[in-house]
């Protein structure tokens, strides 16, 4: 059944063709290279008697600090899933859904958005390669969650694929309902005057959108141009000695430590790529465990890219992207870097026997991605 939802043929090999460099924040290649904490009461005890008891991000130390002073966990492609839903299409770079990650501490959710029969469509690469529904559909998903969930500070991160408008993405904003937390900088350039958690969350503007790249409009001030405010580490990493804290993307900035200078966000993707043809890249699954990694003494280990990059910025990373979020698990190491012990989490895979069983479904995966890959590989043979 993979298979034949691999087949619609022609547009299947246009889609493997262009999955060339599938690389998920890349960009049209027209551009450059370019828990539910509901309220979580803490039961007081003499000694902190006076502190706050709501947690804000999971812990009522985040309320007061500013949300540039906070690390956000962020999940990849969090709209991809590599899961029943999509028939565990190696495409896919998360087990878990949006708002399942949000649930477990992510808050950073990026995905890719592609114009698909004049809507916007959640797309990985392409719409015949993996097609998550439509933009607003998903948005409204993390509305519900939002309203369930009044105490957290969430941020979207959306690659415009086909470059498509700020009406375009408003659209999809407002009829979904989540314009209504869209939180709306003081600042039209980068700043280093971000509110508190505690201060979004009052306002009830815990949404921080940005699309890379939009053209801002003052209809939707709340749908930030990415390259205005942040700035990112490649993306394109294939091995695991290779994760760096240069700057990448924008190029109108020098270097990371310019970037910072001007008071951009710093943005590190941790994720790798295990190309299967010179043309085809799919995340690195067998060493995920190793690149999700808390640790700090092993290469290639989140925690370990989190320390570099905090030494050598003098500053900590703002966001992470992880692939497959649940392992490591990838929250660890936000959590050691923002110096809390998190409450209020439903951890994805939750239990011992969720996780005994999921490592028998990777390796069921792992048998169905040898089918698939033979297939793909004997698709671009017959190319
Ligand atoms: C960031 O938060 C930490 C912990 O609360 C605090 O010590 C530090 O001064 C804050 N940094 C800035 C720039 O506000
Ligand atoms: C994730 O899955 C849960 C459980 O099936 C569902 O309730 C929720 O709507 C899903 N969220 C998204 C973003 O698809
Ligand atoms: C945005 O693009 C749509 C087509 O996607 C077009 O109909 C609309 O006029 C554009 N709006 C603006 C303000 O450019
Ligand atoms: C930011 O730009 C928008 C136009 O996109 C404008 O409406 C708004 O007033 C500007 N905000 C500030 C703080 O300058
Ligand atoms: C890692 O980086 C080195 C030095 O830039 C490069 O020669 C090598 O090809 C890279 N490895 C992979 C697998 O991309
Ligand atoms: C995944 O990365 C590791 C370390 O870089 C490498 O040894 C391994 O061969 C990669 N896996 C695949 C399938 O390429
Ligand atoms: C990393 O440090 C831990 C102790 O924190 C140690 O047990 C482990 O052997 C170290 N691993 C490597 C690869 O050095
Ligand atoms: C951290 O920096 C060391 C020293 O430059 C380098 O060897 C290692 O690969 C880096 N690791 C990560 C994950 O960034």
């Amino acid at each position: 059944m993979f298979l034949s939802s691999l087949i619609p043929s022609a547009a299947v090999l246009l889609s493997l063709s262009s999955v060339t460099h599938a690389l998920p924040q890349a960009q049209a290649s027209s551009t450059t290279t370019q828990q539910r904490t509901s309220t979580v009461s803490l039961s007081s005890s003499p000694t902190a008697a006076t502190s706050s008891p709501i947690a804000c991000n999971n812990s009522p130390q985040l309320c007061s600090r500013a949300y540039n002073n906070v690390t956000h966990m962020g999940a990849h492609d969090s709209a991809f899933l590599r899961d029943a839903s999509t028939s565990n299409s190696i495409a896919g770079n998360q087990y878990y859904n949006a708002t399942v990650a949000l649930s477990a501490g992510i808050r950073l959710l990026q995905a890719q958005v592609h114009d698909y029969l004049g809507g916007l469509e959640l797309c990985h690469t392409s719409c015949a390669l993996l097609d998550a529904g439509s933009l607003e559909a998903w948005l409204a998903k993390i509305k519900y969650w939002l309203d369930h969930n009044p105490n957290e500070v969430v941020t979207l991160l959306l690659v415009n694929s086909d470059n498509k408008n700020a009406s375009d993405f408003g659209s999809a904003f407002e009829s979904s309902g989540l314009d209504t937390y869209g939180y709306v900088p003081t600042s039209n350039s980068s700043t280093k005057d971000w509110p508190t958690l505690q201060s979004m969350i009052t306002s009830n503007k815990r949404l921080v959108t940005f699309i890379a790249s939009i053209t801002p409009s003052p209809s939707y001030p709340y749908l930030l141009n990415e390259f205005t405010y942040v700035f990112e580490t490649p993306y394109d990493v294939k091995s695991l000695a290779n994760f760096t804290c240069d700057l990448d993307r924008p190029s109108s900035q020098p270097s990371a430590a310019g970037a910072i200078k001007a008071h951009m966000l710093p943005l590190v993707n941790h994720f790798a790529y295990t190309s299967i043809t010179s043309d085809i890249e799919v995340p690195n699954v067998s060493d995920i465990d190793t690149t999700n990694s808390p640790k700090t003494n092993i290469t290639g280990a989140l925690g370990q890219h989190a320390d570099n990059c905090t030494t050598l910025w003098d500053t900590k990373p703002v966001f992470f992207l992880v692939d497959f979020y649940d392992h490591g698990p990838a929250i660890a190491t936000a959590d050691r870097l923002n110096g809390i012990t998190a409450v209020g989490r439903i951890a994805s895979s939750s239990s011992a026997g969720a996780e005994g069983s999921g490592v028998g479904m990777v390796r069921d995966r792992g048998a169905m991605g040898v089918a698939l890959l033979a297939f793909i590989v004997g698709v671009i043979a017959v190319v």
